[in-house]
């Protein structure tokens, strides 16, 4: 557990969690995650978050130490999952007198889970709170991630204090700062944090941008990764393209495949997109990538190309699992092309088909399938499948 100094009286308080292996229990933490919270000493003094319960031992001997002997007048709860919330019981019995600072949707949550024995100060949009120097307003942004989210807005130093926006899987390996960091690596899994926790409500992230969009912000402090204080319009710019769901001109295929068959018409696709100009293309098994990395590069990719093996008269129950995320992901505004091949009875893109019908995207021509083991005769008819392809790209 550590605290940095952001500015005279801003503290930086944050757990790394290596130990933990699927955040929300579902989605792989391979360089684990960061719970940040924030600190502010001024005249009156407020603890913004706190961090999941067990992260760490000695979280208020940092809060302690950053308060240089002052009490905790305030704690302000800008989300209530808890990651973050996780050691408010500990902060209630240490500060009997704090005030908890939340909205009417914070409330009711915080009730259930510590009952109503502490003072709460009930905030609406736009609402202002003086602690000083400092005076942070509140900006709300329900569904980002949850109902009672919101963020604060310190007018003072124009720092924003932004929750679950702009956060990132991986932890804080010395450096804090985006301006410390190899941002386009960083960015992998931010985009695949976007995809898998925020990425549901993108048009709830959208209405949180449109109401930031006339605020000057020198810093950007989530409650996840790294804090922006260089590239804090970049950072803007991608959560604003993600919440569009705009992606880039290139294509992932992902297949799923028992003897190789599916997989070898996947590699085809993909060369013949080559070989016409597509750029970063992506081959996925989806048995073997966890379906989190391939919403991630859903969220990259106009075009998404599906393909399974028949089974049990059906699909790969592994793409089946795909298609589920993605209809639950809510990704919008991408170009889907299907495929597959089967031994005998086949089912499997006709499954495939149905399952994809709701997803409302543009289709790059007709679906198709072949039976057996797909030697270079049987690929040729791909050809006219991958062209639907190009040209739906390239519209
Ligand atoms: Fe990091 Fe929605 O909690």
């Amino acid at each position: 557990m550590k605290a940095n100094r952001l500015s005279d009286r801003i503290f930086h308080v944050y757990a790394n969690d290596r130990r933990k292996s699927l955040f929300e229990n579902m989605w792989p933490l391979p360089s684990g995650v960061a719970y940040n919270c924030y600190l502010i000493n001024d005249e009156k003094t407020a603890l913004l978050d706190t961090v999941e319960l067990g992260s760490v031992d000695d979280f208020l001997g940092v809060v302690k130490d950053s308060l240089g002997g002052k009490t905790l007048d305030y704690l302000i709860i800008n989300h209530m999952e808890p990651d973050h919330s996780g050691e408010i019981g500990n902060v209630l019995k240490a500060y009997p007198d704090v005030t908890v600072v939340g909205n009417k949707f914070t409330k009711k949550i915080l009730n259930h889970y510590y009952g109503e024995g502490f003072s709460f100060l009930e905030v609406k949009d736009g609402d202002k709170l003086a602690l000083g120097y400092h005076c942070l307003q509140f900006v709300f942004t329900p569904m980002v991630h949850w109902p009672e989210s919101m963020m604060a807005y310190d007018q003072t130093e124009h720092i924003l204090f932004a929750q679950d926006a702009f956060g990132s899987f991986g932890t804080l390996d010395g450096n804090v700062f985006d301006d410390e960091i190899d941002l386009s690596v960083y960015e992998r899994e931010m985009r695949r944090y976007y995809a898998n926790i925020v990425g549901r409500y993108s048009q709830h992230v959208g209405k949180a941008l449109g109401k930031l969009v006339d605020k000057s912000i020198s810093m950007i402090c989530p409650l996840h990764g790294v804090i922006w204080r260089k590239n804090v319009a970049h950072a803007v710019s991608l959560y604003d393209r993600w919440s569009r769901c705009e992606a880039d001109e290139s294509v992932m295929i992902v297949y799923a495949s028992m003897y190789h068959n599916t997989e070898a018409i996947a590699d085809y696709i993909a060369y013949q997109l080559s070989q016409l100009g597509v750029k970063n293309i992506r081959v996925f098994d989806v048995s073997k990538t966890h379906v989190s990395y391939l919403l991630s590069e859903a969220w990259r990719c106009k075009s998404i190309v599906l393909g399974s093996c028949a089974y049990n008269a059906g699909m790969h129950p592994m793409m089946e699992l795909f298609c589920q995320e993605l209809k639950h992901s809510g990704l919008k505004n991408r170009q889907l092309a299907l495929f597959g091949s089967y031994s005998w009875g086949g089912g499997g893109l006709k499954a495939l088909k149905e399952h994809c019908s709701t997803l409302g995207w543009e289709e790059s021509g007709a679906a198709l399938e072949i039976q057996g083991k797909p030697n270079a005769e049987k690929l040729q008819v791909f050809d006219s499948f991958v062209q639907s392809i190009y040209s739906t790209l390239k519209q």
